[in-house]
């Protein structure tokens, strides 16, 4: 690794960017390629092989990062693998209908029980290792090992010979793990941030359609893409609908909680408190907000299948042709008819709810009430050129259908065969790496108005690094 670059420029524009470096009470002068100011990022943050290594060490290695979705394994004996560079687990529901996640890996001679991505369910609730055939329980404590009078006495002992436990914890619908057993709790990696995300009740909604491409950028890239609304005016024409410069307020989220943000009210951005700004809800101007709700739906229907489903436009055809100002208040309305009458549990409209989200490092969602469009991004390995980008597409379905079998993830596939939106979004993902590598440009230059999620999310990774 080479030395810390001071970006030009930094220096004469530091004093102007301080007021916009997010907050956090770590020192990070040791980082390499760290966030030294609040506008630029050096780019081999994107690209570095060691610093790469770095954010698994450091970071992946420390955080909690959800593993799957609790209907992925709905009864006993099923299980799901989750990859994050070099560890692969596997989450098993138990007998008792609890969850354990337990590292993928054999005891004897390290064979991975399940392939990368795998899903399935155990015979008998036995794993079974491919190689020499020994037999784990869904708990992971030992069950069979063929010839044991062949070991050393003591060497395969049932508590030294079974499959260790990964931390993990369910919270809203999601099992999360994280690798660090002294790590701060799911609840305190929350904290606040609860308020706002609890009454989205994913607990209650299902995912409808997961799909997965391998793009060739780093994950933070990829990530990046769906952290400000300032690309829309170019890359999403249909979105903006036309609106441009002051017309369209494209103002980012700001630092909220450990790296997170989120959107729910309007409140003006002060540079002074950051912390108390909000998106509003409409975003191009003299558009009056519920004709924008309901236009910018129809394009996010159409453009991703996710955002906005089918049913949030069949609720939208019935109140589409009322003045601008009934459609909102119209919509929530029918919407909420129309659930009780197909008996779909969804939670009571709260100020506090998120239709834009980010909870660090890596999930980004958007969404209507009761469903979601959400991603996930990931390392692919240790290549920082490369990443698993997922979308999946969640809803609060008829109590009836709340069992239904989960879809699997479809994949990989390619830009193509995306919903337009987020074809768009992909579209530059490799541009951006392939601009960072070429070493043309020695750092990013950011918007601390537009796009300080960004920010978050580095300045996040270097108080990771710093403290482990
Ligand atoms: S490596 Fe698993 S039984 Fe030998
Ligand atoms: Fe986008």
């Amino acid at each position: 690794m080479t030395a810390q670059l001071t970006p030009p420029g930094a220096v004469t524009t530091a004093e102007a960017a301080a007021p916009y470096v997010p907050r956090h009470d770590v020192d990070t002068t040791a980082v390499p390629f760290r966030v030294a100011d609040g506008v630029h990022l050096p780019v081999e943050r994107y690209y570095d092989r060691q610093f790469a290594d770095l954010e698994y060490e450091k970071m992946w290695l420390h955080t909690w990062q959800w593993a799957c979705r609790e209907e992925d394994i709905p009864e006993p004996g099923d299980f799901i693998e989750y990859t994050i560079v070099d560890k692969t687990v596997i989450a098993v529901r138990q007998p008792d209908r609890s969850i354990k996640v337990l590292n993928n890996v054999c005891p004897h001679r390290a064979t991975q029980l399940v392939e990368p991505a795998d899903a399935g369910t155990f015979g008998g609730n036995q794993i079974v290792c491919p190689f020499h055939g020994w037999r784990f329980n869904t708990d992971g404590s030992q069950s069979y090992i063929y010839c044991r009078k062949g070991f050393v006495p003591g060497s395969i002992d049932p508590d030294k010979m079974l499959l260790t436990e990964v931390r993990s914890a369910v919270k809203y619908g999601f099992v999360w793990i994280n690798f660090d057993d002294e790590a701060p709790t799911l609840e305190e990696f929350f904290g606040t941030y609860d308020k706002h995300l609890g009454p989205m009740a994913m607990d209650r909604m299902r995912v409808r359609w997961w799909k997965h491409s391998i793009v060739p950028g780093n994950w933070k890239v990829a990530t990046e893409a769906f952290l400000e609304a300032y690309h829309v005016m170019q890359a999403h024409p249909e979105l903006a609908m036309g609106a441009a410069d002051d017309d369209y307020n494209a103002d980012g989220v700001p630092y909220f909680h450990h790296g997170m943000g989120h959107v729910d009210t309007t409140t003006p951005f002060d540079p002074e408190h950051p912390e108390d700004y909000v998106l509003p809800p409409t975003l191009v101007a003299g558009m009056e907000p519920g004709r924008f709700f309901i236009d910018q739906n129809q394009v996010l229907f159409e453009g991703t299948d996710g955002f906005a489903t089918a049913r949030d436009e069949y609720i939208a055809d019935r109140i589409r042709d009322l003045p601008d100002d009934q459609v909102l208040l119209k919509f929530f309305e029918e919407l909420y008819k129309y659930a009780e009458e197909a008996d779909i549990p969804l939670p009571p409209l709260d100020p506090n709810i998120s239709t834009y989200g980010f909870v660090f490092p890596n999930f980004v969602f958007l969404g209507l009430t009761g469903n979601l469009l959400f991603y996930r991004f990931r390392p692919n390995g240790h290549d920082p050129d490369s990443a698993i980008f997922e979308a999946l597409a969640m809803q609060i379905p008829r109590r009836c259908d709340m069992d239904n079998a989960a879809p699997r993830r479809e994949g990989p596939l390619e830009p193509e065969d995306w919903p337009f939106v987020l074809q768009q979004d992909m579209g530059n993902i490799y541009r951006q790496q392939a601009g960072y590598r070429s070493g043309a440009i020695t750092h990013s230059t950011l918007s601390p108005k537009y796009e300080p999620m960004i920010f978050s999310l580095h300045s996040e990774i270097d108080r990771y690094i710093a403290t482990y």
